[in-house]
């Protein structure tokens, strides 16, 4: 898929937040503002707008994905539905089928509606016990499902704090992608999350997070090639709000956002994709 479009590309993860009806509701804001029309624009959007979204710019140029719990993935989907609201799984098991309670697999996942999935999410990493080689077994399970894998990374504090950031990240991307072709690379998107920026209000600034940024798409340029590394799509994840959405997008290396916070808010994470948006029509 040389010549991918970069951007902008804004993700919610939800979590493990959200009941059908509040999953529900949001959604429908979300696809709403998505598909909305300029106001000089003809078109008109095929889904009806709900209160309490602000109009704005048209976002049919930024990539919108809702990434609910499991059990609302089908609430979600119906919500999206017409729209240009993407869906993705928080997460997803390396086998298709079989004993294995409690996982979802990623053909489920497609049958669900989804075209994305979260892999080696951080909680995931620090809560559930994943190692850099079950991110790398449940990213090719994904890239085999169709699915395209949101392929998380990003240092611990104490890793930032004694100068072992790139080095944890080459280490993250190696084993993530470990087999990967240049083919499979294309289809990935990565998200770079300081852990200690996840949740806590204390985000990367725009230069902390480009320098992490360029290195990976360095990586990338060495093992793939110029064009791979051009077309790879890289966010930025971790107290992302729509007031350092523009700051961010700005760095030429910043694709987009893993929103999770924010995401729950449809005004706060329509604010971030109109934010980045807007930085990527001045161009970077
Ligand atoms: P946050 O979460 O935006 O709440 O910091 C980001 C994430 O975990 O993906």
């Amino acid at each position: 898929m040389a010549g991918r479009s970069r951007g902008p590309f804004v993700a919610g993860n939800w979590k493990m937040n959200l009941g059908l009806g509040e999953a529900r509701a949001l959604a429908r804001k979300v696809a709403a503002a998505a598909s909305e029309a300029s106001p000089d624009a003809s078109k008109t959007s095929a889904i009806e707008k709900p209160s309490g979204v602000e109009a704005g710019p048209e976002l049919s140029d930024c990539t919108v994905v809702l990434i609910p719990p499991f059990t609302a993935l089908g609430t979600v989907a119906a919500a999206v539905a017409g729209s240009a609201v993407g869906l993705g799984g928080q997460d997803l098991f390396w086998e298709d089928q079989g004993a294995y309670t409690g996982e979802v697999s990623g053909p489920m996942l497609r049958d669900a509606g989804c075209a994305y999935v979260l892999v080696g999410h951080s909680e995931r990493r620090q809560l559930f016990g994943e190692t850099d080689e079950m991110v790398g077994r449940k990213a090719r399970a994904a890239l085999k499902a169709g699915l395209t894998p949101i392929v998380c990374i990003g240092e611990v504090l104490a890793e930032r704090d004694g100068g072992r950031t790139l080095g944890r990240i080459d280490d993250q991307l190696a084993r993530g992608l470990d087999g990967f072709s240049k083919e499979d690379v294309e289809r990935v998107v990565i998200a770079y999350e300081p852990v200690w920026a996840i949740g806590t209000g204390r985000t990367a600034s725009p230069a902390q997070a480009e320098e992490v940024h360029a290195h990976i798409r360095g990586r990338i340029r060495e093992s793939y090639g110029n064009d791979t590394a051009g077309c790879a799509i890289i966010l930025y994840g971790g107290s992302v709000k729509p007031a350092n959405s523009y700051p961010l997008s700005k760095e030429k290396d910043i694709d987009g956002f893993l929103v999770g916070g924010a995401s729950l808010d449809a005004d706060g994470f329509i604010g971030i994709a109109r934010e980045a948006l807007r930085a990527y029509r001045e161009e970077k």
